[in-house]
Formats: C-alpha cells, sequence, structure tokens
C-alpha cells in the first residue's frame, strides 16, 4: 500500500442523451469502475464523477419529431441510462446532467476568462440553411446522393457505403435530411476559440499524460497551426445561451467537458466540501477515461480551455479501442449491436466485467467479444476453476463437518502465503489499466489451489481423517478468499456474497487478503455463479434483430 492516500477523481464519457448505452458504452463504465474500485479498496479517496451530454442538434430535432420538449427527452435518457450503469454495477459518485445551473455558471466563466485572455474571435462563415425548418443545418443534417459512388441518402460528411469524404457542397440532390426541401445558403457569424495560442503548451503537455499511440497520433497535428475551433451555434439550438452574443450557443462540445467539473461540484455541494479541492488542487489527480473517436476533444480542446480557465489539467487521459463482436463491427443488422438492457435481460453482467477485464491493457486496441470464448472462459476459469473452489470447499466443510475452519497446516501456510504474495505485482496491473494481466494472475492461483485440492483428495481423506481435511479445506478456502478480494474490483456484488458466505465483519479492502481466515464458522454455501450457455445469447441477439427489422 502506498503511502499517504491519493485524492483522484475519475471520469468517463458523458453518454449522449439521444442514445441507449450499448455494450460498447459498457467497456469504458466498467474500465474506469474497476479502477476507481480498485483505488477506493486501496485507501486512497477516489471519486467517480459522469453525467448525460445533454445538449445540440439532434436532441432538439428527435424531441421535436417526438413532440416532447428537449427537457422532457433528456429526462428519460437520464432514467434509462442511470438505470443501465447502476445494473451493470457501476458505481458513480455523482451521475448529473449537463443540463444544470452549474454546467451553465462554468460554461460561461470559461468563455469570459477564454475572452479575457484574447484567446476569442468573431468569423462570419457559410453554412447550409434549411429555409422551411428555419435553422441552420449541421453536416450530418445534410443528406444527398454521394458524389463518388452514387449511394442515396448519404451525410454530407462521408459516405457510408464507399467511404468517402467530402464537403455538404459536394453532395448531388442535397436535402435537409428533416424536411428533405433543398437547403440554400447563409451566412453566419461564428464565436472561435484560438486553439493555436495553446499550440506550444499541447505539444509540451501531451507525452506525459497520454499512452504513446496517442501522443504521436496527436503530434502529427502540430506540422502547421492548430485550427480555430468554432465553439458556437445558432438559433434554435438546445443548449446555453453565450453570454454577450445573443441568439448564439456554446456548441455541445464546449459545455460537455465542462460537465466533469460541474457533476464534481453538485456531489460537493451535497457533500459539505469544495469542488475546487479536485480541480483546483496541486495535490489532486484527474484522470479520464474515454474511447479512441474522441481523443481531439479531450487532449487538444479540453487541456487548452482548462488552461485557459486556469484550473487542474488531467493527469491522464486513458483512451481504450472500440468493443467487436465476433470480431467484427457491432452491426444492428446482424443484431450484434447490443443494448445495455438487452444484456441485462439474458446474462449476469459480472460476467462481462470479469470477460472486458480479462481482455483490457493500457493499450488503445480494439477489444472483441467473442462469444464462444466469452462462454468458455466464464464456464472454465470463473465457474470451473474459481467459484467451485468455493462450492466444492465450503459446502464439504458444512454437509461433513461442523461448518468451521480449522487453522493452516505449514503447508496450507505456504500456499496461502504464496497468494497473499502476489498482492503487489496484482495491484500494479490495476494501477496500471494492466486488467488482463491481473486476471491471469488470479487465474494463476486458482490452478494452484485446484492442483491442492486434487493433490490432497479431501473428498476421500474425510472418511479417515477429518481434521487433516479440516486443514485442506480452511486452505481452499483461504485461498479462493484471497482471489474474491482480488477480483473484488472487477465484481463487486460475487465478492459482497463471498464476504457474507466467510462471515467477514468488513467488506474487503486490499489489505484483507493479508489476513488469514482460521477457527471461523462459515456460513452455507449459496449459489455464486451459473454456467453460461450459447442459447442466452441467441435470444439476445434474435431481440436486437427483432428490434432492427421493426425500425
Ligand atoms: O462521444 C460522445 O458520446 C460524447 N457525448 C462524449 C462527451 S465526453 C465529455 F467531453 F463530455
Ligand atoms: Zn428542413
Amino acid at each position: 500500500m502506498s503511502s499517504s492516500p491519493r485524492k483522484i477523481l475519475v471520469t468517463a464519457a458523458l453518454p449522449y442523451a439521444n442514445g441507449e448505452i450499448h455494450l460498447g458504452h459498457v467497456l469504458e463504465y466498467v474500465q474506469a469502475d474497476i479502477w476507481t474500485r480498485f483505488q477506493k479498496m486501496r485507501g486512497h479517496e477516489c471519486r467517480y464523477f459522469c453525467a448525460d451530454d445533454t445538449h445540440g442538434t439532434p436532441i432538439m430535432i428527435s424531441a421535436r419529431a417526438q413532440n416532447i420538449s428537449p427537457e422532457e427527452l433528456i429526462k428519460g435518457a437520464y432514467e434509462r441510462h442511470s438505470a443501465d450503469l447502476a445494473d451493470f454495477q457501476v458505481e458513480f459518485d455523482n451521475f448529473y446532467s449537463t443540463h444544470s445551473p452549474e454546467n451553465k455558471v462554468f460554461s460561461e466563466e470559461f468563455f469570459l476568462k477564454m475572452k479575457k485572455k484574447n484567446h476569442i474571435v468573431l468569423k462570419t462563415i457559410k453554412q447550409a440553411y434549411c429555409e422551411h425548418d428555419k435553422m441552420f443545418l449541421p453536416d450530418r443534417f445534410v443528406k444527398g446522393t454521394c458524389p463518388k459512388c452514387g449511394a442515396e441518402e448519404q451525410y454530407g460528411d462521408s459516405c457510408d457505403v464507399c467511404a468517402a469524404t467530402y464537403a455538404p457542397g459536394d453532395l448531388k440532390d442535397p436535402h435537409c435530411s428533416i424536411c428533405k426541401n433543398p437547403p440554400t445558403t447563409r451566412d453566419s457569424e461564428h464565436i472561435f476559440f484560438k486553439l493555436n495560442d495553446y499550440k506550444d503548451f499541447l505539444k509540451d503537455w501531451l507525452p506525459g499524460h497520454t499512452q504513446k499511440e496517442i501522443n504521436n497520433k496527436m503530434l502529427e497535428w502540430f506540422g502547421e497551426d492548430l485550427r480555430d475551433w468554432d465553439i458556437s451555434r445558432d438559433d434554435p439550438y438546445f443548449g446555453f445561451e453565450i453570454p454577450g452574443h445573443p441568439g448564439k450557443y456554446f456548441y455541445v462540445w464546449v459545455d460537455a467537458p465542462i460537465g466533469y467539473i460541474s457533476s464534481t461540484k453538485n456531489w460537493c455541494d451535497r457533500n459539505g466540501r469544495d469542488y475546487k479541492e479536485f480541480w483546483s488542487n496541486p495535490e489532486a489527480e484527474i484522470h479520464h477515461f474515454i474511447g479512441k473517436d474522441i481523443i481531439y476533444f479531450h487532449t487538444l480542446f479540453w487541456p487548452a480551455m482548462l488552461k485557459a480557465a486556469e484550473y487542474n489539467l488531467p493527469t491522464k487521459v486513458n483512451v481504450h479501442g472500440f468493443v467487436k463482436i465476433n470480431g467484427e463491427k457491432m452491426s444492428k443488422s446482424k443484431g450484434t449491436f447490443i443494448n445495455a438492457r438487452t444484456y441485462l435481460k439474458h446474462v449476469d453482467p459480472m460476467y462481462l466485467r470479469y470477460y472486458y477485464a480479462s481482455k483490457l491493457s493500457n493499450r488503445v486496441d480494439d477489444i472483441d467479444l467473442n462469444i464462444s470464448d466469452f462462454i468458455s472462459r466464464v464456464n472454465s476459469e470463473l465457474i470451473g476453476k474459481i467459484t467451485n473452489l468455493a462450492s466444492r470447499g465450503a459446502q464439504m466443510l458444512n454437509k461433513k463437518l461442523d461448518g468451521t475452519t480449522s487453522t493452516l497446516d505449514d503447508l496450507g501456510q505456504e500456499k496461502v502465503k504464496w497468494a497473499q504474495s502476489k498482492s503487489e505485482v496484482i495491484a500494479e496491473h490495476f494501477e496500471n489499466l494492466e486488467y488482463s494481466k491481473a486476471i491471469i494472475e488470479i487465474r494463476d492461483i486458482a490452478e494452484g489451489a485446484n492442483k491442492y485440492f486434487d493433490e490432497h483428495e479431501p473428498w476421500k481423506l474425510i472418511k479417515t481423517d477429518p481434521i487433516k481435511t479440516k486443514q485442506i479445506l480452511t486452505t481452499i478456502i483461504n485461498m479462493f478468499r484471497i482471489m474474491a478480494i482480488y477480483l473484488k474490483p472487477v465484481m463487486p456484488e460475487y465478492s459482497k456474497n463471498v464476504e457474507a458466505l466467510l462471515n467477514e465483519k468488513t467488506p474487503f479492502t486490499w489489505n484483507s487478503a493479508q489476513e488469514v481466515l482460521e477457527n471461523r464458522a462459515i456460513n452455507a454455501y449459496t449459489h455464486l455463479a451459473t454456467r453460461l450457455e450459447q442459447k442466452q445469447f441467441d435470444t439476445m441477439i434474435q431481440e436486437e434483430l427483432s428490434k432492427s427489422s421493426k425500425a
């Protein structure tokens, strides 16, 4: 255990309120949740903050299409998102909303500070406009025929069929995606943030705070000046109006990351704390978890904004890859675009947490959720190797003996010490986001324990030597207990059930692994895990398929 407790703030990207949580999102929330839980178990103050990302044109348009207000739309999303994530055992200290009074105040404060430092410039730009809907159209709202391959109904920025990228003006037969009328072009004055003012700062900052692959990728942009960033959008827009600029709103990507601070402040205010402890304190750490699609926002704009507003900069921006299913991109038409809620109806969330952990490293590689590998790893490792130790050990102790462990014999002490000695190596893997390596170490303990169990054949020995048998079972139960402690960041509910089974007085912390369980009565074994079957996934995919055929 490192000497003094750290003060750590963790965030995961704010889910967009216009969509549902899917298994791709779950990877990130679980990755950050495991890290937070691990830090908490180590005795650090670690707080996990998130919020719904609620602003922008898509939300305004889909609210209109549903005949509800954007506020009503984001309320429903908030309820579903919170429930989905809680059911995946993702435990935020606060899950808030970017459509909040705190976020309005902070967004204004950031803007005014940027302006005061002369990082703001006004420029008139030309943009597609729909005369019928009376609004400027973002690129994604202009559709038409791809100029390269002729595919119809493609977006204004890229073609889904041939992957060509182009400007909305290049589309043939351009039309507004809402009303289908052809757009006109209008001039509008936009507000820009001069990102290039922070070019030197960012170039120095990037290497120490991002993974090597990310740093290399981002540095490609530094060969020329960094372009001004358009931070305003015209009325009508669902967002915050920019102070001093009536009819202009903050682009959603301005107030979204500021939501990290607002979520912190909202929690602090309710808990008698000061958000500056996390955001203006040189001792505090800030760790962002994001996917590789939003690197630009988190490693260029966001640090520059924080610098301008004089807040703490991220200690680390941790980027993960995308989730693939059976080696392919998640796809609605194949039923592999799996919503969190659909998954939850068919399979226990702890299994996905375990599987993701067993695949995660600190690199940006994509993670393949291969369903047959998933099933076999859960069944053979988590159930066959780990949980069976508890079910066989505890049941024998309860049914054939008096349900109380004894002391360890010499060999038992050796085995338990060996499992305990992995504590710091495993901790280091969790700390470094090398969860797959942590799982390999835990599995190694399971293999050692199974070998010991099989060599000593307690099921035979019990007929002749109950005292020795008890010692063997005590060793097994101790080794299992240590694994449950190391697995607690990954499978918190499972470990909680183990705490109950083993009559623990207090919840496991990382140091609990250094205690030995001797001469203690344990409880009757209750089921900890059920084998996975292919048909659970077949029905899950069928359910997604039937949704996409109705859409
Ligand atoms: O990419 C997205 O889904 C965004 N809603 C993420 C926002 S993260 C943060 F900056 F707010
Ligand atoms: Zn229109």
